[in-house]
C-alpha cells in the first residue's frame, strides 16, 4: 500500500506501467521503428528541447541526467558529450534508454536509482540535466541538495520544471477540468457512461471523495494520466527560492511547451513565452 511514508514506491510503479511518451507510438515497443518514430515525433512536438540541447556545449564535459524515460534525449546528449550518464527511478526507462543507446551505437552509463539519493561522488559532475522528472518526485529539496552536492564547482544545471504560471494550469486543468470532473460525476450518478479517461478520473473520485476534487489534489491527476500520483506545479519564486536556500544560483528561466498552437511552431514559441507549462531553469552550483 502507498502511504505517506513510501510514496516515491507509489511514483516508480506508475511510471514503470507508463514508459513516459510510449503511448503516443504506434510501433511494438523497443523496436528500432519504435525508437526512430519517438525521436521524431518528440523533437517535432518540441522542437525547443533539441535548442536547448544544441546550444549547450559539452564536448568536454560530464553530463548526468535526471529521469530518462524512453531515452531520447540521451542519444542526444551521449552523442555530443565527454561523457554520459543517466539515472531513473524505473527498470523500464533503464531497460528502454540502454536499447536506445545500443541502437544508435552510443556510449552512457544509465542506472537505477533516485534524484533524492543519488549513487554518485561529490564532484562528479559538470552539468545535470532534468527534464520533466523533479516535479513528480516526493521531496524536490533532496534532489536540489543532491544535484548540488555531485555538481563540481564550475558546474551547471538545466532542470525543467510545471509551471503554475500558465494557461494550462489555471484555464485547462483548474477551470475547465474541474468542472468537467463535475459533469463527469453527474453523469455517472444518472446512470450515464464516460470515456476511458474520465472514467479513471471517475473511479479516482469514487475513492478518494471531494478531497480528489480538491484546488490541490487534482492537478497532480491531470498533467501524466489520472493514475499519476505526484505531478506538482510550482511558481518560478517558489523553485527560485528552494533552489538558492540548497546553494543553486538561478541564471536564467524560460517558458515553452504551448500545444494548442503546435502546428505554427514559431506562433507557439511567442505564446508559449508567457502561457507556456514547462519552464526551465538555467543555472550554476554558485559560490560557497
Ligand atoms: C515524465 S518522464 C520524463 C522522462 C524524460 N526526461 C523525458 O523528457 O521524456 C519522468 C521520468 O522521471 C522518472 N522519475 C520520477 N521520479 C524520479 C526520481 N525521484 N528519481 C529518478 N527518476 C525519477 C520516471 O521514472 C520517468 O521515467
Amino acid at each position: 500500500m502507498i502511504t505517506e511514508e513510501n510514496k516515491l514506491e507509489g511514483v516508480e510503479n506508475f511510471w514503470n506501467d507508463h514508459l513516459c511518451g510510449s503511448q503516443f507510438i504506434n510501433k511494438e515497443i523497443y523496436t528500432p521503428e519504435f525508437f526512430n518514430e519517438y525521436r521524431a515525433f518528440r523533437y517535432k512536438k518540441e522542437h525547443h528541447l533539441l535548442e536547448i540541447i544544441n546550444d549547450y556545449d559539452s564536448t568536454d564535459r560530464d553530463v548526468l541526467e535526471i529521469g530518462l524515460g524512453v531515452g531520447a534525449d540521451t542519444t542526444q546528449w551521449a552523442a555530443k558529450s565527454k561523457s554520459h550518464t543517466g539515472i531513473d527511478l524505473t527498470d523500464e526507462a533503464v531497460y528502454s534508454t540502454t536499447e536506445h543507446l545500443k541502437l544508435l551505437g552510443l556510449k552512457g552509463t544509465i542506472v537505477k536509482g533516485s534524484a533524492e539519493k543519488l549513487p554518485f561522488d561529490d564532484h562528479s559532475f559538470d552539468l545535470v540535466y532534468s527534464q520533466g522528472v523533479l516535479h513528480h518526485t516526493d521531496n524536490i529539496e533532496n534532489t536540489f541538495k543532491e544535484i548540488r552536492r555531485v555538481l563540481r564547482p564550475d558546474g551547471e544545471f538545466i532542470i525543467m520544471l510545471y509551471t503554475k504560471d500558465s494557461f494550462n494550469y489555471w484555464v485547462r486543468i483548474q477551470f475547465y477540468f474541474r468542472l468537467r470532473l463535475l459533469f463527469e460525476i453527474f453523469k455517472n450518478k444518472i446512470g450515464g457512461k464516460s470515456n476511458s479517461t474520465w472514467d479513471a478520473h471517475y473511479k479516482n473520485f469514487k475513492n478518494m471523495g471531494w478531497k480528489y476534487w480538491s484546488w490541490k489534489e487534482f492537478p497532480h491527476h491531470c498533467t501524466d494520466g489520472p493514475d499519476c500520483t505526484i505531478a506538482n506545479i510550482y511558481y518560478k519564486k517558489e523553485i527560485i527560492d528552494l533552489m538558492v536556500k540548497h546553494g543553486l544560483n538561478v541564471n536564467r528561466t524560460e517558458k515553452y511547451h504551448f500545444p494548442i498552437a503546435s502546428n505554427y511552431p514559431k506562433l507557439e514559441r511567442k505564446l508559449a513565452k508567457y502561457l507556456g507549462f514547462y519552464r526551465f531553469y538555467w543555472g550554476d552550483k554558485g559560490i560557497g
